[in-house]
C-alpha cells in the first residue's frame, strides 16, 4: 500500500510503500519524516502524534482510551489525529495521507 506523508506547511510530499503489520511510525521514520518516537511505542510520550487525512480516518481502527488520553496531552490535535506507534497498516487501505503536525522534531532536534 502507498503512503503518502505531506509535511507540516503542505509544501513537502514523500512517499512510501507499507504492507500489512508495518508500524507507521517506523515507515515515516525510514522515510526521513520529523517524528521522534521517544518511547519507542510504549504510549509514554506522544512524540509520534500524526495527522490522518480526513478520508483516510475511518479506515483505521479505533485508537484505545490510551491512546486518546495520550493525545490530549499533544500539541495541535484535531478531530483525526492518531499516534503513528499504535498503527499498524493492513494492505486493504490501499492508501493513507499522514500529515506530520507543525512542531514536530526528530531526535537530531530538526
Ligand atoms: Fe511514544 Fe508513540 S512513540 S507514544
Amino acid at each position: 500500500m502507498k503512503i503518502k506523508f505531506v509535511s507540516a506547511d503542505g509544501a513537502n510530499v514523500t512517499e512510501a510503500d507499507g504492507k500489512t503489520g508495518d508500524r507507521l511510525l517506523e515507515i515515516a521514520q525510514a522515510h526521513g519524516q520529523a517524528l521522534e518516537g521517544t518511547c519507542e511505542g510504549q504510549m509514554a510520550c506522544s512524540t509520534c502524534h500524526v495527522i490522518i487525512a480526513p478520508e483516510d480516518f475511518d479506515k483505521l481502527p479505533h485508537a484505545s482510551a490510551d491512546e486518546d488520553d495520550l493525545l490530549d496531552l499533544a500539541a495541535h490535535v484535531t478531530r483525526t489525529s492518531r499516534l503513528a506507534c499504535q498503527i499498524l497498516l493492513e494492505e486493504s487501505w490501499d492508501s493513507l495521507t499522514v500529515r506530520i503536525p507543525p512542531d514536530a522534531y526528530d531526535m537530531q532536534g530538526r
